[in-house]
């Protein structure tokens, strides 16, 4: 599959650019704050109906763009003989906020077109995988799995649901507003949407860890091996089915009620959960160098692309925003060479010649600037 044409109107700084983009590599060149990450940002706004780093999705719109204060995304996706169109809009024209999506104009939610566009981004807040706080291998966990089963999504959402709605039900408690008996049916929707999560991310987990693996010691191979695996906060065995898991978490949650009425937090669960890497049994988030943590996260991201290849039967496309800069000469090498498998890349820059071009083949080199796209090597 590959992105055949991209266009941005109103979002962030890129006013009104259309791009064509081709199979291959394609360096985005450009000055810093010209709207690299925007473009890479807004790509993969495609592939999972969100953005990966805005804090309210209002901040996508170009804040010049008084008048109109609609942003829109398109992409032309091509896949053997077909191709499908994809277009998601933030309109901040009405009080509340609105994004719509659309599939070859077909109206769809947001979250709709999730699996659509197989995409991976590498940025630079991938460090977070490895030295930050559990939600971001949460989220890198929910996008890989959404991305390839397509009920997982609906799940997840409706988990989310009722741990909310559950965390108002233990305040009410406390006010007198319910009884505390209430709690048996939440207890019961919750664990049986949290086992069906738990289920999907236990059932890749080892895929993951063999392919996270495998690419830490490619491109670190002077290092001892890591191991990547999920912790749960509700106990569960490997063999375990959907049912097992199920009744482990009720009777779990069962326990830990007088704990969870002096906080109003539902405690345990996947919301709760996380995946932990380690070394030699050591925590690798505790003790790992920069240097090493980002070839670490860079090795999750390469892990998920692989995976994304072999579940979906096709190459996802690669966004790398400014990764090569934080790498030393021979893992450049060693990272151009495994991005040269897959079938389309687009990479940003701010130094084109720390981009080695001896191997690449079909290579473009697109130059950003003032939100207008020139086009340097074709
Ligand atoms: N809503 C918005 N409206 C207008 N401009 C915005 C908006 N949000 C961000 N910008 C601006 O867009 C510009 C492009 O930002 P971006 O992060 O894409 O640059 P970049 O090329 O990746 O830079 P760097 O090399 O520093 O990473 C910045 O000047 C930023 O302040
Ligand atoms: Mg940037």
């Amino acid at each position: 599959m590959i992105l055949s044409n991209i266009s941005f109107s109103n979002f962030r700084n890129l006013l009104n650019l259309q791009v064509d983009l081709s199979a291959g590599l394609t360096i985005i060149a450009a000055d810093n704050g010209q709207g690299k990450s925007t473009f890479l940002e807004g790509a993969y706004l495609l592939s999972i109906g969100k953005s990966y780093k805005a804090n309210t999705e209002k901040e996508l719109v170009n804040w010049d763009a008084a008048q109109k204060e609609l942003a829109v995304i398109s992409g032309k996706l091509v896949q053997d003989d077909s191709t499908i169109d994809i277009k998601v809009g933030i309109d901040t024209r009405q009080s509340t906020l609105q994004k719509y999506a659309r599939v070859n104009s077909v109206p769809k939610r947001p979250s709709e077109i999730v699996g659509i566009m197989s995409a991976v981004l590498f940025s630079a807040e991938d460090i977070e995988l490895i030295l930050g706080p559990p939600q971001f291998r949460r989220r890198y966990l929910d996008i890989l799995i959404a991305q390839i089963n397509n009920k997982y999504l609906r799940a997840l959402q409706q988990y989310q649901k009722i741990v909310t709605q559950r965390n108002r039900i233990l305040r009410n408690i406390r006010d007198g507003s319910s009884k505390f008996n209430e709690l048996e049916l939440w207890d019961s929707q919750l664990s049986k949407e949290g086992a069906l999560v738990i289920s999907s991310r236990v059932k890749i987990l080892e895929d993951l860890n063999r392919a996270v693996a495998s690419m830490y010691d490619q491109l670190s191979p002077e290092s001892t091996h890591l191991d990547v695996c999920y912790l749960s906060t509700v106990p569960y065995a490997v063999s375990d089915t959907l049912k097992d898991i199920e009744e482990s978490f009720l009777s779990a949650l069962v326990d830990v009620h007088s704990k969870e009425m002096a906080t109003f937090q539902t405690a345990i669960g996947p919301h709760r959960d996380d995946i932990q890497l380690s070394q030699n049994g050591r925590d690798f988030g505790k003790f790992a160098s920069r240097g090493q943590a980002r070839i670490a996260a860079l090795s999750m991201r390469l892990a998920e692309a692989k995976l994304l290849r072999e579940m979906k039967g096709h190459d996802p496309i690669l966004l790398l925003d400014d990764l090569l800069s934080e790498l030393d000469f021979e893992k450049r090498q060693l990272v151009m060479d495994e991005i040269n498998r897959y079938q389309q890349t687009i990479l940003s820059t701010a130094e084109i010649d720390i981009v080695p071009q001896n191997s690449i083949r079909d290579l473009k080199i697109l130059e950003l600037k003032q939100g207008l796209i020139q086009t340097i090597i074709q």
